[in-house]
């Protein structure tokens, strides 16, 4: 055979065998486009929610009812038109049967026309406003509101010894959820806000805002910034002696964030808060989740967010399972729906009527144990609803 006429057939044999092979490699792939903040102040939620996702698929396998599931992470570098972008580019180019992550408000908001348009589910893994699953039939979110977990800390506030309190919230949607759902719950247990303060969310200088706190003397101010933020935010409290004023600190747990906690130092201890998940919740799921995270992240410490990825993945397995394969996105979301398992947090419910989690909100003390600053909880309520729903 001459080389021409070689190479003639070897170039007929390989589009052959690629023309065979496409069809069925496509079917036989479901992917999933994650978009995520991976790069600047929010990459470790970032980092958090794609080492969860990892972690899951490491667990339960790579195939879920005979097809092969491929992760496709985008780093949206928290800019909102350019997660839109990339989800739009996921849909049509990569024909993503999921999107999912989403590691703020606005970068939710921005996608959620484009997962209406393309009938495919949305699954929001970290963004906590309240209003993100009204904009459309296909979000579900595996990860938690602010009125939900603010719930906890609002009860508990009055029934200890706090009565009037200066709310100071990063100014964006789940800050100013967090602010009105305090005010509601602590004003309905019989405490008083005295002054409601509200934060920019870009570059924030805490240290006016504190200086205004100290002036109005409260016996607590409550806190909302977005996890990441609460080092600095720690930093300045303990800088204008507001914990030496005798003004505690409360919150809901993205003060606190297990992922950044144990840097904070000693000003952080006694600092009590409520949230969906604690890396020191004692229960099987969680002892092997942390440990799980830990092994294959470099000593990693799981946080709140992450448990949004992990339990994002269970909704996308399960409900392919339930589909046998079938990633038509309403019968996705329907198959989601009322899903219940136990999730590291604890025991958990899609709810079918919000597409929001039905999950315990627990009451916690950071305290050192082993050396190390923990969110310890030591109550909590049970099978809370998203409150922002309930009419
Ligand atoms: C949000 O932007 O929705 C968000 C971000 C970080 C949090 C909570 C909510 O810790």
């Amino acid at each position: 055979m001459n080389k021409k006429r070689y190479l003639l057939k070897m170039t007929v044999a390989m589009v052959l065998a690629g023309a065979s092979a496409l069809p069925v490699q496509a079917q036989d792939v479901v992917k999933i486009g994650l978009i995520l903040p991976m790069t600047g102040p929010f990459a470790s939620t970032g980092r958090q929610v794609e080492a969860a996702a990892r972690l899951y698929m490491a667990q339960h396998g790579t195939t879920v009812a005979g097809k092969k599931i491929e992760l496709i992470v985008k780093d949206d570098t928290n800019v909102a038109d350019m997660t839109k972008r990339l989800a739009q580019e996921l849909v049509v180019n990569d024909k993503v049967a999921v999107l999912a992550g989403f590691g703020l408000t606005p970068l939710a908001l921005s996608t959620a026309p484009i997962a209406t348009q393309a009938k495919v589910p949305m699954v929001v893994m970290a963004a906590a406003t309240a209003m993100i699953t009204e904009q459309s039939p296909y979000i579900v979110r595996s990860g938690f509101t602010l009125p939900q977990v603010t719930l906890g800390i609002g009860k508990w506030a009055p029934q200890n010894g706090i009565k009037r309190v200066v709310t100071l919230v990063s100014d964006y949607g789940p800050g100013i959820d967090a602010q009105n759902s305090f005010k509601k719950v602590f004003t309905e247990s019989g405490g008083e806000v005295v002054q409601e303060l509200r934060v920019p969310v870009r570059n924030p200088d805490f240290a006016p805002f504190l200086q205004r706190v100290r002036d109005a003397k409260p016996d607590a101010v409550f806190v909302f910034v977005p996890s990441g933020v609460g080092s600095v935010f720690m930093k300045q409290f303990a800088e204008r002696g507001l914990d030496k004023a005798g003004i505690k600190l409360i919150g809901t747990g993205d003060v606190t964030d297990d992922d950044i906690l144990n840097d904070m130092g000693n000003v952080a201890l006694g600092v009590v808060t409520s949230m969906h998940y604690s890396a020191a919740l004692d229960n099987p799921a969680n002892k092997s989740y942390v440990a799980g995270m830990a092994k294959a992240n470099n000593g990693l410490r799981p946080n709140f967010h992450s448990v949004g990825g992990y339990d994002g993945m269970h909704l996308i397995y399960k409900a392919l399972e339930a589909t046998k394969g079938d990633t038509n996105g309403d019968k996705l979301v329907a198959a989601m729906k009322g899903l219940k398992w136990d999730s590291p947090r604890g025991p958990v419910m899609l709810d079918p009527e919000t597409r929001e989690m039905v999950q315990n909100v627990y009451i916690t003390k950071v305290e050192r144990v082993n050396g190390g600053l923990y969110n310890v909880p030591f109550d909590k309520i049970e099978a809370v609803k998203d409150p922002a729903k309930i009419k």
